[in-house]
């Protein structure tokens, strides 16, 4: 018996090696502690054995049962702490790793410049009224003063659509959309695209957008001095308070006088460069005191009504406050360049 004993001891310590699996650790367990495992069978084999022996195998049995567990506690443990020291390995988050951004959208640079001309004009008074992009030949060319053989009516220049309707080529549709509706006072700001047959160059483009600004009310209330007045406030509002402003006298059918505005090149300051043309200034805008003609064509009375219009291109203020230099970026959707032209905390360029 006690040979057979010392047998179960050698053999289960032997299989208790130091790298036994979990698998045969539990097969051993089972095989000499479990209810019917070697041991119990001992236990319960012990009648046969002589009395004066039953001692000595008792405390043997004792003996190899707490060997045998502490064997496998020890075992237990170590197995453990490597399934702990594994999974800290497999599974360690190293958190210095860059994360998965999130792209967020923006908005394009065209519609920030949009909304900041805006907030400006809306700030100084002016009422935003959408009018039609598609339009006839009236309100886009006759009320506005162009004689019948005008070059911009001509198939060359406009983008005719059936029964003598075009796409319009300027904002200043909107001058007779609002002066045929309304009297005077008023102070309007008309935003919206335009079209005309240019191919898409570094300065032009078939599809572009503009805003035309005017205020109308009763002769004498609203003049040429309110007019640069306006537009000096807006400009150095949009390109900052040290902006210089200059009118040329000009031409447009719709306006009488007429002048173009320029500001001091953005870029050399007035010295002279490239983009300017080594004048020092850019032109900006086109302006003017409203023809009697126009108002007339609207059914206001020139003697009694008189107003200053002026017609702003949103891509041509972009491109000089951004400092860009070639229109078709706006167009071309690559974001490289358009994530240069992040919104501001107040929303806007
Ligand atoms: N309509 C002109 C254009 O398309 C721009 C313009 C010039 C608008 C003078 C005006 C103005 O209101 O007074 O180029």
């Amino acid at each position: 018996m006690r040979e057979k004993l010392e047998e179960i001891r050698r053999r289960a310590l032997a299989e208790l090696a130091d790298y036994a699996s979990t698998d045969r650790i539990e097969e051993v367990r089972v095989r000499v502690l479990g209810r019917q495992g070697e041991l119990t069978a001992v236990m319960r084999g012990m009648r046969e054995v002589p009395p004066e022996q039953r001692p000595e195998i008792g405390r043997l049995v004792n003996e190899i049962k707490v060997q045998v567990e502490a064997r496998i506690e020890v075992l237990a443990a170590a197995a453990a702490r490597a399934a702990l020291e594994h999974a800290l390995t497999q599974e360690r988050v190293d958190v210095t790793l860059p994360g998965v951004r999130s792209s967020c959208g923006r908005f394009h640079p065209l519609t920030l410049a949009g909304e900041r001309i805006l907030d400006i004009l809306v700030a100084m008074g002016f009422e935003i009224v959408d009018t039609p992009d598609i339009e006839d030949d009236f309100h886009n060319f006759a009320a506005l003063n162009f004689p019948p053989g005008h070059p911009a009516r001509d198939m060359q220049d406009t983008f005719f659509v059936d029964a003598g309707l075009l796409l319009r080529t300027h904002t200043s549709n909107g001058q007779i959309r609002v002066l045929e509706r309304r009297r005077p006072p008023l102070a309007v700001v008309c935003p919206g695209n335009c079209f005309r047959r240019d191919e898409l160059t570094v300065r032009s483009s078939p599809m572009f957008s503009q805003m035309d600004v005017f205020m109308v009310d009763e002769i004498g209330r609203v003049t040429m001095a309110h007019l640069k007045g306006v537009l000096i406030e807006f400009l150095r509002a949009f390109f900052g308070p040290d902006t210089r402003v200059r009118f040329r006298a000009s031409f447009f059918p719709f306006t009488e006088p007429s002048a173009e505005v320029d500001i001091g090149c953005l870029l050399c300051g007035g010295a002279g460069c490239r983009v300017c043309k080594q004048t020092g200034w850019t032109e900006i805008l086109g302006s003017g005191m409203i023809h009697p003609n126009v108002l007339r064509a609207v059914g206001h009375d020139p003697e009694s009504y008189q107003g200053f219009a002026f017609g702003l291109g949103v891509e041509r203020m972009a491109m000089l406050k951004l400092g860009v230099d070639d229109l078709r970026l706006f167009f071309e959707n690559d974001h490289r360049f358009l994530n240069q032209f992040p919104a501001t905390d107040e929303g806007v360029l």
